[in-house]
This record gives C-alpha cells, structure tokens and sequence, in this order.
C-alpha cells in the first residue's frame, strides 16, 4: 500500500536509504563481505576467466556500475550486455565466462531467454534478483537476493540502489576470493557502502524539495540532456531514461567524453544538460575532464544543472544549478548521484500532472519477447 505517499514511486524513492540497508544486512562482518548464498563457490569464483553481465533497461544501468566494481576490484575483465542483443548474436562464452543476470522482477523474458541460453552454452550462471523464487533465480547455479521489498511503480528505483549495492559487495566478495585486495582494502569499501544509505537518506531531507521545485519551473523543458563519465556515465543513462518513461520528454544520455565526438552539436542556448560531476577527492583526473565538458556547454548557452559533491566550488561559475551529493568512493559516488535524478524525472512528472506510476505504453514486468 502506498501508505501517505502521493504514488507508489514516492514511496520507493523515499525507501531507497533501506532498500541499499536491507541488502547490505547481514552480509558484513567484521570488515569482510560475507555473502551466505555464495558459500561453496570460491571454486567457480577463481576458475572464471571473464564475466557477462546481462540484464535489460534500468537493470541494465546497474550492470555497467557493477563493471567498474568487479573490473576496479576483483580484476576480472567484464562485459556488460542488453540480454536481447546477447541472445541472438551467437556470442563468444563458455564454462570460463560467468554469466551475470540482473532482474528486479526475475521474469523478464528477455533476460530469462538469454539466461538459459548462456546455461546451453556452458557458461555459470548468477542471477542478482529482487523477487524471492522467480524464474530467472530458479534457472541460475547461483542467487543474489537484493532485498529492496515489494517494487510496484513501473519506473524501478528503489530496486536499481539496491542492485548496485548487490554489485558492489558481489565484487568484494570474488575480489576476497581471488586475493586481489587486501582485509583492509575491502574493509575501506564496506565503511563506504556501510553509510550509504544514511548519505541517501540526506539527500531525500535536504536537497527534495528544492529539487522538485527546480523540476516545476522545467515543466514546460521539451528535451534534456545528461552526461557523466566512469560510473556517472550509466547513471546519466538511467537518469533520462526515467525521464523519458514517466515525463515523456525526449530525455537522451551520453558519456561525457562523447560530447566533442558528435553530441555537442546538440548544444545551443537554453538547452538543459544534467552533469554527473566525480568527487574531486577520489577522482581529481576524472573530475578535471569533466569540469572542461561543462565549461565547453556552458560556453555554448547550456543550462547546465550539476549533481556534484559537496563543498565543489569548480562547479559554482559554470553550472546555473548544482545539486548536492555528499562524499564518498568514487564507484559509491552512483549510489548517491542517482537519487537527484529520481526525485527530479518524479517530480516534473508530477508537475505535467502525469501518473507516475502507470506511464502509457509500459508494463512493470516485460514477460514478452
Ligand atoms: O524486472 P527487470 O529488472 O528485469 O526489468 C528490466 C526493465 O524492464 C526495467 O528496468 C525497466 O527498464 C524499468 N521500467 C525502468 O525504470
């Protein structure tokens, strides 16, 4: 039940602090990620040469954060895929590959096709999945439970934080295995992941109403863009495509890094650009590139809307609104970056006076080729 809350989906947004708690619970200790569902397996952990992640639309999103985790910690070279372009491709996998699913749902057809397929072929299979007993888990050798609860608006948040959590303690888990980091390296992460949800939980106290109220005055915005680069880069895809789905704007992503290779001819005064800025802290190299690709949209008449961390004053003379995040890793940094972009594609919505929870043409669960 939606309890007080206008929808459905600003029930979930508001649980996206417990959704990332709920599936950290009880797979930390003492520093260390324990993970009980994957006891047995270290064989299978060490013995992969490569993985693929496949899953579709937001899930997808979260596959690619999840490819900086596992490449950045347990050194494992990782392919992220769209589950109906994986299927019928005739792609290169074998008892080597780990095959990656992610699905809130668990049964879309897409991604349960692509599953079994893998399974013909060879491959292992671990289904990171938000709904206890559905097909794809039932078809897998391995299950990530995320605990996100119940999601019912069509547009996924909640369960997207959550998902991105089960990647990241997933790859300290087969980093652990495969000794490519150290106790205390993991147990730097795990203090990161650990205040997640509390960080998240300021974002929604302090920076919602402001956002939403930015959200109103855009209403009328017939297209946005966004841009990030590293783990920013999916998010910046995940933020237009809730955008597009329950607002119905021409909303379009890019990698940041893209803009000079075609993108930037878009560009031209009064053209909002959300831009997912890296920490200056944990990314200076990062974060230098992409403060240029701001001044280069600026420069051309960008409305340029920053979602950057706290204290980033580099932002402050290009950006005409930033949208504050506070500090954390740099693969963390999307967990947090994430949740302006729910509130603001939410909250435009509503401004258009649309139902945010039933967007036309969509279902909750594609069970559909
Ligand atoms: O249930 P799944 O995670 O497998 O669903 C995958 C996509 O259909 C889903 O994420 C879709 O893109 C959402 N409506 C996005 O908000």
């Amino acid at each position: 039940e939606k309890g007080g809350w206008s929808s459905f989906m600003a029930k979930e947004v508001s649980e996206e602090p417990e959704a990332v708690a709920n599936t950290l619970r009880g797979r930390i200790r003492d520093g260390a990620v324990a993970i009980t569902e994957l006891d047995g397996l270290d064989d299978l952990f060490r013995g992969i040469s490569r993985i693929v992640i496949i899953a579709a639309g937001t899930a997808a999103y979260a596959g690619m954060v999840g490819k900086y985790a596992l490449e950045e910690w347990a050194r494992v070279p990782v392919d992220v895929d769209l589950a109906h372009e994986f299927h019928y491709r005739n792609p290169v996998i074998g008892p080597d590959t780990l095959v990656i699913s992610i699905s809130q749902s668990g049964e879309t057809m897409d991604t349960l096709m692509a599953v079994k397929y893998a399974r013909e072929r060879g491959a292992k299979t671990l289904s990171i999945c938000n709904t206890q007993g559905a097909t794809i888990p039932r078809e897998s050798d391995a299950i990530v439970y995320t605990h996100a609860g119940p999601e019912v608006a069509v547009a996924s948040t909640k369960a997207f934080v959550a998902q991105i959590t089960a990647l990241n303690l997933l790859a300290l888990h087969i980093a652990t295995v495969r000794g490519e980091l150290s106790a205390d390296q993991v147990a730097e992460q795990v203090a990161e992941l650990k205040q997640i949800p509390e960080k998240i939980q300021h974002i929604l106290d302090d920076e919602q109403p402001h956002i939403e109220q930015f959200a109103h005055w855009m209403a009328d915005t017939r297209s946005v863009l966004f841009l990030g680069r590293h783990v920013g880069y999916p998010i910046a895809l995940e933020g237009a495509l809730k955008l597009k789905e329950i607002s119905y704007i021409h909303a379009e992503g890019f990698a940041a890094g893209e803009l000079k290779h075609g993108p930037i001819a878009l560009i031209e005064p009064g053209q909002p650009v959300f831009v997912v800025v890296p920490s200056p802290r944990e990314s200076p190299v990062l974060h230098s590139k992409v403060v240029s690709n701001i001044r280069e949209i600026h420069a051309r008449g960008a409305r340029v809307i920053a979602v950057a961390e706290e204290g980033d004053a580099a932002v402050l003379p290009i950006s005409d609104e930033v949208l504050r995040i506070p500090l954390t890793g740099a693969i963390t940094q999307s967990l947090l970056a994430v949740v302006p972009l729910h509130i603001f594609a939410m909250g435009l919505a509503t401004a258009k006076g649309l139902d945010v929870d039933q967007p036309r043409n969509l279902a909750k669960s594609v069970t559909v080729e």
